[in-house]
């Protein structure tokens, strides 16, 4: 354990040295400060948040680990161990080379990874840190530590996707912003959420995939959600994600659409009726088999009863019936 937390601190510490040194190199790089400028960032949000920039070259962080090749800097994915077909070590060199670089920090402030965007077109778009003991994508909101006061303010926290919807939504006045790093939301996410505060919208692109991310959302967040919680669902046009649609539309266009948000009850609803046609005894049985593991996911509440009732509503049957027919646990007495 001791070993552990020596091992967390020397991670740590080449994060924050890494950190400061791609911050210091923003200052010189006229082509991504242009970039950041024609993106409609400011200086001073690109600070607030850290944002830096990783030059070309390959072994840049030399100057700043002068133990480069000896200190133990591929477990924080910062450098590439390049091996041959018999495991030796060939070279090391930087991961990060010619990218804009976002740091994420953990609730401390700690900086545990980084999310690195290349300017304009070109491949991955974004390359991130690696998972390591400090680091792992599935349980981290990006911008959650710099929104936190914000949150609490404003009484809910915004859930986007990506690095730039955060920035974007904080520099137009929500800083109230985080995002998942565009892997699905998980129950650690949603749990991480309900900690810091009792509403909850997210705001996914409005393509395809945000569609999809927002009903991995809302699986994820039905097992958590009780009736002191609000979650909320905002749909943005196919074209848009938040950083594009608060540009375009303005900052009260976008606060419309968070008024406008749809309750997780009528977004399950939706999502368990859109494709099939209740008309039909079989239309309406299939509404129910594709209801019934989300409401099974569910612990007993007022809110689940709500969400049944208007099931019950849309398919011609009884609360009581589906129920029954979903053998949906009763709450306990007390
Ligand atoms: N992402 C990633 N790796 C990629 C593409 C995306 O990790 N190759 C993650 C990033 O966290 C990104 C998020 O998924 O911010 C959402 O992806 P996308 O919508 O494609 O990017 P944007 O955030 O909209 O970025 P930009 O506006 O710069 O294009
Ligand atoms: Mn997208
Ligand atoms: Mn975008
Ligand atoms: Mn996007
Ligand atoms: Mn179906």
């Amino acid at each position: 354990r001791a070993q552990n937390q020596a091992q967390a601190l020397a991670l740590s510490d080449a994060m924050t040295r890494a950190c400061d040194f791609y911050r210091g190199q923003l200052r010189s790089a006229p082509n991504a400060i242009e970039y950041l400028k024609r993106r409609g960032l400011t200086g001073e949000i690109c600070a607030r948040f850290g944002m830096g920039y990783a030059p070309g070259g390959w072994d840049n962080l030399r100057s700043v680990f002068p133990e480069y090749d000896a200190l133990a800097l591929v477990e924080s994915g910062l450098v590439i161990d390049k091996v041959d077909e018999e495991g030796n070590r060939q070279k090391r060199y930087d991961r990060f080379r010619e990218r804009i670089m976002f740091p994420i920090r953990n609730v401390k402030g700690q900086v545990i990874g980084f999310g690195g965007r290349v300017l304009d077109s070109g491949e991955p778009k974004y390359l991130n840190s690696p998972e390591t003991p400090l680091f792992q994508k599935g349980l981290e909101l990006y911008g959650l530590f710099e929104a936190r006061q914000s949150i609490r303010d404003a009484g809910y926290v915004l859930v986007t996707e990506g690095y730039m919807d955060v920035v974007a939504l904080a520099q137009l006045g929500f800083p109230q912003a985080v995002a998942t790093l565009g892997t699905a939301c998980t129950s650690t996410h949603v749990q991480k959420l309900l900690r810091q505060t009792d509403t909850v919208i997210f705001s996914f692109d409005g393509d395809k995939a945000g569609r999809k991310a927002a009903r991995r959302a809302l699986e994820a967040c039905l097992p958590q959600v009780t009736d002191d919680k609000i979650i909320k669902f905002l749909f943005l046009p196919q074209e848009h994600d938040p950083d594009s649609f608060v540009r375009e539309r303005g900052a009260d266009a976008f606060d419309q659409e968070i008024h406008e948000a749809m309750p997780l009850s009528q977004f399950l609803l939706r999502e368990v009726s859109a494709e099939h046609d209740l008309s039909e005894p079989e239309g309406r049985a299939h509404v129910q088999f594709d209801a019934k593991p989300l409401l099974q996911s569910m612990a007993p509440s007022a809110l689940r009863l709500q969400i049944v009732r208007g099931l019950a509503g849309l398919t011609n049957s009884t609360p009581a019936e589906i129920e029954g027919l979903f053998e949906l646990a009763k709450p306990v007495a007390v």
